[in-house]
């Protein structure tokens, strides 16, 4: 029996680890022959008999508010989480520190073959950390990703994830060169697709459904869909009030919905911005996933500094203007419908202004993006770990 921890924490790893837990469901061993099959996907011979796959969900509570956690578990169909640490809030090394001191005991007592984390929130480096000193194998779900920016904390927990990992599984391109000069054991690393893009392909006849846009009176492509949450765009008071003023004036143009996190909605309290932004302003809570999703998709332009909307819009092939310096995900301006604008707000909303006038790019969808990572990564996963065995 093979049995696999996959850890979640904050809201973006919600919808990375659903296909995984689907596709570990749906993996269907023949004992007999000596084979193993994904749905749809052709047999390979393996050498160890593996009998069952035991695959449970820790959840770290990194994101505990039921906007940024359990609305995405009801929708993504996962499972309660086997395992909840109750991590909450915290600094940096508080949160890091509590996620593994709470994890090693999960270990400890379960002691699982393999441990999955997602992406590069905190929980992503804490569980790794955990789990590779007690001698467990770590697989990284999105690895090889780099902005080369130190000071995103993200930053940090993606490269030493990625050093300590046993299996590292990668979402585009860029992601095997980095392994590659980082000195990354070929052998380790698996080009395989993205998750998330699972995600968003499996729940799209769901999403599609979506009432959100009549909730809010929205019409498709009329309107501009904004998040923000990075400490770097919304902890300082100057850089907030630049954003209050770059939204005011593109909502002179057009309706904004602004589903505020709760970062967010804590600084814009604590500067007293609320009442300076106009009523074309739209500000609600954290959205759930399918309701999200449908206003990305059909949105005329999406402003954001979030990862992985980056690459949602590329996938759904909507405009989206990042406000940051940098991107760990440069196929989606490669080729994607991205646009990597910095965080001078006054040339954003001129970028934005331009987008709204026609400027548009015309976006393919990277490599590997077709559904079907999640099947992938169960894949090597067997094979692998049944060597091992
Ligand atoms: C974290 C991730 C970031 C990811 C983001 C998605 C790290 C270092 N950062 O940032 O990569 O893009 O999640 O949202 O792991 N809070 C609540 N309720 C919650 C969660 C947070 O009120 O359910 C508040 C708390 O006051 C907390 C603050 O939001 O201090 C920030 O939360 P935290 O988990 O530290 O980081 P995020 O900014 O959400």
């Amino acid at each position: 029996m093979l049995k696999i921890i996959s850890v979640v924490g904050a809201r973006p790893n919600f919808m990375k680890v659903a296909p995984l837990h689907k596709a570990f469901k749906s993996f269907k061993f023949k004992v007999s022959s000596s084979k193993f099959e994904t749905e749809g996907q052709s047999n390979a011979t393996i050498n160890h008999q593996l009998t069952t796959i035991t695959h449970l969900i820790c959840h770290t509570g990194q994101h505990y508010d039921e906007k940024m956690s359990k609305v995405f578990f009801d929708e993504l169909e996962l499972p309660k989480p086997d395992f909840y640490l109750g991590v909450g809030s915290g600094s940096h090394a508080e949160q890091t520190a509590k996620v593994m001191i709470e994890f090693e005991k999960i270990l400890l007592q379960e002691k699982p073959d393999l441990v999955i984390v997602v992406g590069d929130v905190n929980s992503t480096i804490a569980c790794s950390l955990a789990a590779v000193k007690l001698n467990i194998k770590v697989a990284h779900v999105e690895a090889g990703l780099r902005s080369f920016d130190k000071e995103m904390p993200e930053e940090i927990n993606r490269v030493l994830t990625d050093t300590i990992a046993d299996f590292l599984f990668v979402t585009e391109k860029s992601g095997l060169e980095n392994l590659k000069n980082a000195g990354v054991s070929g052998e380790k690393v698996f080009f395989v697709g993205n998750c998330m893009i699972d995600s968003l392909i499996y729940y799209l006849p769901k999403i599609n459904k979506s009432k959100i846009l009549e909730t809010y009176r929205l019409l498709p492509n009329a309107y501009l869909l904004i998040t923000l949450h990075r400490p770097s765009n919304v902890d300082d008071e100057q850089s907030l009030k630049e954003v209050v003023a770059m939204l005011n004036h593109l909502s002179e143009k057009r309706k904004i919905v602004f589903p505020v996190h709760p970062r967010t909605r804590a600084n814009i309290k604590a500067y007293s911005l609320e009442s300076l932004l106009n009523e074309n302003i739209i500000l609600t809570d954290p959205i759930g996933y399918l309701d999200f999703i449908s206003l990305v998709k059909n949105c005329e332009l999406v402003i954001t500094d979030s990862g992985g909307i980056q690459e949602e819009s590329t996938y759904l092939g909507v405009q989206c203007l990042t406000l940051r310096d940098n991107t760990e995900r440069p196929v989606t301006v490669e080729i994607g419908t991205n646009h990597l604008i910095g965080t001078d707000f006054k040339k954003a909303k001129l970028a934005a202004l331009e987008i709204l006038s026609g400027k548009k790019k015309i976006g393919k969808i990277p490599e590997l993006w077709d559904g079907k990572a999640a099947e992938r990564i169960v894949k090597v996963l067997v094979e692998r770990l049944g060597m091992m065995g």
